[in-house]
């Protein structure tokens, strides 16, 4: 589901890029059970593309594929990260839940919030652990059904209410999607909003 303007305007501003850069990003990065360096990386609802940035610069991604469902918010990445990154980024307009990708092709797919947009959001993690070449990593910080439930959540944007999920239901779907999680996944905050993150691996 496309954000609504609202949360628009929360994601694309350069605090979020802030916060983003020095708190989410390392964040996740601690969590990778195993290097990221020169993986071929899928970024999930790359938004306006600092995701891309920090998947290059932090996690040194060797290419980075791009995607997201709105054109319009991989239209402002195109135009943010114009040729800086020239054949190693590849940006597209698509659904994470059907991945336009054949299989086993990324190392290291990184997903900053977006699945919980997803109606049918099992099929996306899914799509991601299809996608991942044996041993790759999906490292995830996602909004629980606890925090979309609350009133500002429901009244300032749109998430599908049907079928959301907490940490837990969020680890047994990757289980199911034949990914290891191994613990891997905690509780944090972003400001004062409640979230979780993890990592999990595809199993050689
Ligand atoms: C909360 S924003 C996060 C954007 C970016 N990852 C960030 O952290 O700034 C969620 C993003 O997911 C995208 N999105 C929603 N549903 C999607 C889907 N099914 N497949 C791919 N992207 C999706 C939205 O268009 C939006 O850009």
């Amino acid at each position: 589901m496309k954000l609504n303007w609202v949360e628009t305007l929360v994601m694309n501003n350069p605090v979020r890029a802030g916060l983003q850069r020095r708190r989410e990003g390392p964040g996740l990065r601690g969590l990778a059970p195993g290097p990221t360096e020169g993986a071929a990386t899928l970024v999930v609802g790359c938004g306006r593309g600092v995701d891309v940035e920090i998947a290059f610069e932090l996690f040194k991604a060797s290419t980075v594929t791009a995607i997201d469902l709105d054109e319009r918010q991989v239209e402002r990445a195109r135009r943010r990260l114009g040729s800086r990154y020239g054949s190693a980024l590849e940006l597209i307009a698509c659904d994470a839940a059907e991945l336009p990708f054949e299989s086993g092709r990324f190392g290291l797919v990184l997903d900053f919030g977006i699945i919980h947009h997803i109606p049918e959001w099992k099929k996306a993690v899914a799509q991601i652990s299809r996608v991942l070449t044996p041993g790759g990593q999906f490292l995830f910080e996602e909004i629980p059904k606890s925090e979309l439930d609350t009133w500002v959540y429901r009244f300032f944007t749109d998430h599908p209410r049907e079928d959301r999920f907490n940490a837990p239901d969020f680890a047994q779907a990757c289980t199911e999607a034949g990914l290891d999680l191994g613990g891997r996944i905690e509780p944090f905050r972003i400001l004062v909003f409640n979230a979780f993150r993890g990592a999990a691996v595809k199993p050689e």
